[in-house]
C-alpha cells in the first residue's frame, strides 16, 4: 500500500508542491519542507507510472530514482512539472530531450557515487575471478569433504589484464585501482580516447572493442545504457573472449544480452561473470539463475549508507536550488527550466 505524507503545516499552503517518489532518508526529505509542500512515498516500492502521474498533478518538482520512468506520456499528463531530479547517475529512464522540449529541467547525481561504485566493481570482479560465492554456496550446502589442490581454483587478479568498457568517471576509478593496487595492465575502449595526461596515471591503453574483448582477462562494463549500447555484448562479442576470462556488468541491464551470456557461460566460452544489473530487473533471466559460474547481486554497486545519503542529498539540493531561483548543481539540460 502506498502512503503519503501530508503537508506539515498551514504555512506550507501556497508553496510549490513537490513529490518524493522513492523512499529515502527522512532527514534528507525534511530539508525540502521549509521550501515546499511535500508529498512522499513512504513505502519502499516504486509507484506504477499511472499512480506517479496521478500524484504529480499540481507538482512543480519530483525526486526520483533510476526505476521511475519519465517519458512523453508522463510529461504530457503532468503539465505543472518543471523539475525532475534523479538520485541516480544513470538517466536512461528519463527522456531528457522530451523534458527539454517542455522546459523541464533534469538533474542527475554524478561524482558522489564514483569511488563507492568502483569499489564494488572491483569487489565483484574479485568475487567472480576467485569464485567466492560459488564456493560459499558449496560449503553452506555441506558439500565440502576434503581440501583439494584444484577446489575452486580460479584466476588471479594481480598482474592480469584489466579491460574496461566505458572509460567515464567510474571506469577510470576502476582502472586506477587495477593499475596502482594490483599491477594490472589496463586496456579500455570508449567512444572517445582519454587525453594522454589522463591515460598515463591509469596506465591505460585505448584499443578497439574487439581487441579489448580478445585481450582482457577481466572485463568490467561501465557504459551508460542507450539505444546504441543495447546488447553491446552478445554472443559474437562473448565468443571473442578468452575461455579463462571473466565479465562484470555494473552498468545497466540491456548492455549485455543476458540470454546469450547465460548460454555462453554454460558452454564454457568464458569462465565466469559477475552481474549487478539485469535486463528487466528485478526479474533475472532464469538461465542465469541456473549457472553456478555467475555472481549475482541486486543492483547495489552504489549502496553504502554514506553514498546513498550523498546521492539523495544531491537530488534534494538540486530540487531546492532549481525551484527557488538558484542554479542546480548537476543539470543534464542546463537552461531548460521554463518559467511557471
Ligand atoms: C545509478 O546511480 O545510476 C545507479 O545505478 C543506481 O541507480
Amino acid at each position: 500500500m502506498s502512503t503519503s505524507t501530508p503537508p506539515t503545516s498551514q504555512a506550507a499552503a501556497g508553496r510549490p508542491k513537490v513529490l518524493v517518489a522513492r523512499k529515502t532518508f527522512d532527514d534528507i526529505v525534511d530539508r525540502l519542507r521549509p521550501h515546499f509542500e511535500v508529498e512522499s512515498n513512504d513505502t519502499d516500492l516504486p509507484w506504477p507510472q499511472d499512480e506517479l502521474i496521478r500524484r504529480l498533478q499540481g507538482k512543480a518538482g519530483v525526486y526520483i530514482s533510476g526505476s521511475d520512468k519519465i517519458d512523453v506520456k508522463l510529461l504530457d499528463a503532468c503539465p505543472d512539472l518543471r523539475v525532475v531530479c534523479t538520485m541516480a547517475v544513470g538517466y536512461n529512464n528519463i527522456d531528457v530531450a522530451a523534458c527539454s522540449e517542455r522546459g523541464v529541467l533534469v538533474t542527475n547525481a554524478p561524482d558522489v557515487l564514483t569511488e563507492t561504485t568502483a569499489d564494488f566493481g572491483f569487489a565483484l570482479m574479485m568475487a567472480t575471478a576467485r569464485r567466492i560465492t560459488e564456493s560459499e554456496h558449496f560449503l553452506r550446502a555441506g558439500r565440502w569433504q576434503h581440501w583439494s589442490v584444484t577446489l575452486f581454483a580460479g584466476a588471479d587478479i594481480h598482474g592480469a589484464t584489466l579491460g574496461v568498457l566505458g572509460m567515464g568517471r567510474i571506469g577510470a576509478a576502476i582502472a586506477r585501482r587495477g593499475h596502482l593496487g594490483f599491477g594490472m595492465p589496463v586496456i579500455y575502449h570508449n567512444r572517445s580516447r582519454l587525453p594522454a595526461d589522463q591515460e598515463g596515471p591509469l596506465g591505460a591503453q585505448w584499443v578497439e572493442k574487439d581487441e579489448l574483448l580478445r585481450r582482457a582477462d577481466h572485463l568490467v562494463i561501465v557504459v551508460p545504457y542507450s539505444a546504441s549500447s543495447h546488447h553491446l555484448i552478445g554472443q559474437r562479442e562473448l565468443r571473442l573472449m578468452k575461455p579463462t576470462a571473466t565479465l562484470v556488468n555494473i552498468a545497466r541491464g540491456g548492455v549485455v544480452d543476458d540470454a546469450a551470456l547465460a548460454a555462453e557461460l554454460k558452454a564454457g566460452t568464458i569462465a565466469a561473470a559477475g552481474l549487478d544489473v539485469f535486463e528487466g530487473e528485478p526479474t533475472v533471466h532464469p538461465a542465469l539463475l541456473d549457472c553456478e559460474n555467475v555472481v549475482l547481486t541486486p543492483h547495489i554497486a552504489s549502496a553504502t549508507v554514506a553514498t546513498r545519503r550523498a546521492m539523495s542529498a544531491l537530488a534534494v539540493d538540486n530540487l531546492i536550488l532549481a525551484l527557488t531561483g538558484g542554479t542546480a548543481k548537476t543539470p543534464l539540460n542546463a537552461g531548460q527550466l521554463r518559467a511557471r
